[in-house]
């Protein structure tokens, strides 16, 4: 047996468990902030009834005594939670990601039966859902692992949820999560993306975009900032202005609201007094390591990262402070031409972000085996979590028209919002050079952008160079088979076996 053995399982006993009535369709194991409100959603909703545990009892006595509208049935101990739930059991875990999961799923395995279902609803490193999923299975029991996004408001309110796990799995826990999830024009923003680690993939990559999303905004904002001298109130109706138009989406709509905010203590504007070292729980880094794995250019997402990690560096920046910059003063002579160049750059940015995000999905899922509807999961985006946005709506047009499109910055709407924004970009990126201002999201996305569409790249002479130290061969434009050229001899070329 794999990881989740039986037999190993030491929790407490509760003798009266078999006395527990199976009333409650749906549990929750682990009452924090994310669990207590998943719980009190689905509580709140039609036809549910929870039954809820945590590891120590005062969250359960509290969430019960708290939330007595949610009728929920408190358990004390996992034969008692197993107890309480009709079959197949369905249990949602929400505690601390890495071990702390691995110690619930054992103790679930422990009292659950085969057919039934355990959920990790936590921030999982797709790896581990395989490996869990693989070794529960093998018990009988179904695994999920489900990304859930939205933090504390969206569980308690409506997430966007993206369940892996087996076919079998959903036909129980759909109509569960769709009762929970958030609404968008009418469709739950929840649907099955594929088997095992599919779902917390595609959380992932969510999360990377995310990244991506918000580093490209606050780029937006220091260029506008030390461009036209506006201070973040005025930036702040600059955002809400773009909020109306094809940028429409929560970041825009919060960057606003934080930009207006000023500190109580100071009277300044609060984007003046946080701290600039931007924090990160790692699902940036485990976006951008797997692309590398799967050689999926996520340049936005991975300069997003950096940038973040840059920002934490507060010994290196000071020590490079010293450093010189551009001469000249940054100021631009038409402050409102400017802005609008900003925002056509952050929409053509944004778009490239989002292509290559979409690109690392599509890849996930031809390495791992699953089949992922790429149209499904930016409509489940469009509501409870963080990026979501008008524009995935569009996003969902392209994959309807050509689910297999290989490149989301192609669909016609994508090719024409590029082509129409690409001066402007093309502007911000030089002027943001000159001046000196780093925008790596903004610079990395016109870059792949134009290695995208470049007919010819300079890997020509990249394969000459590795031929000549060490005959890695190439391929030649004008005929088939693979070349070597013999450098160290009299350079005339053989073929060779293909070495690549
Ligand atoms: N999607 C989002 O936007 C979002 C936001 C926040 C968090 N999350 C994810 O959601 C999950 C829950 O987050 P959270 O902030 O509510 O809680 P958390 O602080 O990550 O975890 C606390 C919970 O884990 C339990 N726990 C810790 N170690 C345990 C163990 N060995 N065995 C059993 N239970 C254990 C705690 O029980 P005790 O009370 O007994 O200590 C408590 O219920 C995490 O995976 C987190 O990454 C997602």
């Amino acid at each position: 047996m794999g990881a989740y053995d039986r037999s190993s399982y030491q929790g407490d006993r509760v003798t009266d468990a078999e006395s527990t009535p199976a009333r409650a369709n749906i549990g929750v194991v682990g009452l924090a902030v994310m669990g207590s409100n998943l719980a009190r959603n689905l509580a709140s909703r039609e036809g549910n009834t929870v039954a809820i545990f945590n590891r120590s009892r005062a969250k359960t006595d509290d969430l019960v005594a708290e939330h007595p509208e949610a009728e929920f049935i408190p358990a004390f101990s996992y034969e008692e939670f197993a107890a309480s739930l009709s079959k197949p059991r369905t249990a949602i875990i929400m505690v601390k990601a890495g071990r702390p999961t691995d110690a619930v799923i054992d103790a679930l395995v422990e009292v659950f039966e085969p057919g039934d279902i355990i959920v990790d609803g936590g921030n999982a490193y797709f790896p581990d859902t395989i490996r869990r999923e693989k070794a529960v299975r093998e018990t009988g029991i179904n695994f999920v692992g489900a990304g859930i996004s939205g933090g504390e408001e969206g569980a308690l309110h409506g997430p966007s949820i993206m369940p892996g796990g087996s076919d079998e799995s959903w036909v129980t826990l759909g109509p569960i999560l769709k009762s929970i999830a958030a609404v968008a024009e009418g469709e739950p923003c929840v649907t099955h993306i594929g088997h095992d680690g599919a779902g917390h993939f595609v959380k992932m990559v969510h999360n990377g975009i995310e990244y991506a999303d918000m580093q490209l905004i606050a780029e937006a904002y220091d260029l506008i900032r030390r461009g036209t001298g506006k201070s973040p109130a005025e930036i702040a109706d600059v955002f809400a202005d773009w909020n109306t138009g094809e940028l429409d989406s929560y970041l825009i709509e919060i960057t606003a609201e934080v930009l207006r905010q000023n500190d109580a203590e100071t009277g300044q504007p609060l984007v003046d007094v946080i701290l600039d070292q931007a924090g990160a729980k790692g699902t940036g880094a485990w976006t951008v390591q797997t692309a590398l794995a799967l050689g999926v250019p996520v340049s936005g997402i991975a300069e997003a990262t950096f940038a973040r990690s840059l920002s934490s560096h507060p010994e290196q920046r000071a020590l490079a402070s010293a450093l010189p910059g551009p001469e000249e003063e940054f100021h631009v002579a038409d402050a409102d031409a400017f802005i609008e160049d900003v925002r056509q750059a952050l929409f053509a940015s944004k778009i490239i972000a989002y292509s290559q995000g979409f690109d690392e999905i599509r890849a996930g899922a031809a390495e791992y085996g699953w089949s992922i509807d790429l149209g499904a999961v930016s409509k489940i985006w469009r509501a409870g979590c963080i990026i979501r946005a008008q524009f995935l709506n569009r996003i969902a047009d392209a994959y309807d028209e050509q689910p297999d499109l290989a490149v989301l910055a192609t669909a016609p709407y994508f090719a024409e919002a590029l082509t129409r924004g690409q001066a402007a970009w093309r502007r911000v990126v030089v002027a943001a050079t000159q001046a000196g201002i780093p925008s790596p999201a903004f610079s990395s996305s016109l870059a792949y952008y134009d290695g995208l569409r470049a007919e010819r790249l300079p890997a020509a002479l990249i394969q000459g160079q590795r031929d000549f130290f060490g005959a890695h061969t190439y391929k030649r434009i004008d005929k088939e088979g693979t070349f070597h050229t013999l450098w160290s001899g009299d350079r005339s070329e053989i073929e060779a076996e293909d070495t690549h």
